[in-house]
């Protein structure tokens, strides 16, 4: 596996990369890899000829001093983990060489970045994008690979792609669930075996609202009430204060995320809560 931190050198290896025909597969993470990851990379891999991942916390997308220095950095074990997965090519920018000093440009979201994760997340989706746009620029024509899990910023990235003419094909890949329905994320790790049980409340609530469209029901707000009782609702053996507190349940156009008036084509069902402290978040298309 290759390793590159310069932006320059990435753009010139993946410009011989497409010389010679080769489809190239963008993988953005953050580090801190887990299961989620290495199913974009399987993606990546079945679908390109050259896979890059790059591992970069961005500075950018944290709206508070706290969590930035709080996320994980385990740069030796995510080489690991890559080199297991049989990466490529790995990109670990510095900071100063993706975001030079003083930063004088970055781009907005409109609409879009004020809604669900974003209302709570002040500037959140802006830095998102401003990396990822930079990203999309170093590594030029590829396939770009992104969790469903993460709906909001995959329909935010898609937007981008097509409102800017970024050369590039987003991959949306979706979400992993455990047998019982869990969806997986980092968060989880959080969780203890009575809270994990109450976890199970999200992804049951969007089996319900995906069902009850199925067999017809075609009221958003009818949809919501129903994905809001079952995730709010006592599970035996479960103690009270490990039942999930609802942030939102929603019924989304899956393009502009706004709800519709009528549910008569594709939807997503997008949900968060709270569960032992720990907010989760999980969707599903309809
Ligand atoms: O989903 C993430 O890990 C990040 O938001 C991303 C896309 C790598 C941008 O920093």
């Amino acid at each position: 596996m290759d390793q590159i931190s310069r932006a320059r050198e990435l753009q010139a290896y993946c410009d011989s990369v497409r010389a010679e025909g080769g489809v190239i597969g963008l993988v953005p993470t953050m580090g801190a890899l887990h299961e989620g990851h290495m199913r974009l990379i399987k993606v990546a891999k079945q679908e390109c000829d050259l896979v890059v991942v790059s591992v970069f916390v961005n500075a950018l997308q944290f709206d508070n001093l706290q969590d930035l220095e709080k996320y994980p950095r385990t740069l030796e074990a995510d080489l690991a983990f890559l080199r297991s997965a049989g990466v490529d090519l790995v990109f670990t920018p510095s900071s100063q060489e993706i975001h030079p000093e003083p930063i004088l440009f970055h781009l907005e979201v409109d609409r879009l970045s004020e809604l669900l994760e974003g209302a709570s997340r002040p500037g959140h989706f802006g830095g998102v994008v401003t990396v990822v746009a930079k990203l999309f620029t170093i590594t030029g024509r590829c396939r770009a690979y992104f969790g469903e899990k993460d709906f909001q910023q995959l329909a935010i990235v898609s937007r981008m792609v097509e409102e800017i003419h970024f050369p590039i094909e987003i991959v949306p890949v979706p979400i992993v669930r455990d047998e019982r329905g869990l969806a997986l994320s980092s968060r989880n790790m959080r969780l203890d075996p009575e809270q994990l049980v109450a976890a199970l409340a999200l992804s049951r609530s969007l089996f319900l609202g995906r069902d009850a469209i199925a067999a017809g029901e075609n009221d958003p707000g009818a949809i919501e009430t129903l994905m809001s009782q079952e995730l709010v609702r006592e599970i035996d053996g479960v103690a009270k204060s490990n039942h999930a507190v609802l942030d939102y349940a929603l019924v989304v156009d899956p393009r502009t995320l706004i709800r519709p008036k009528r549910i008569e084509g594709p939807v997503r069902l997008l949900v968060a809560a709270k569960v032992g402290g720990v907010r989760l978040i999980d969707n599903i298309g309809a």
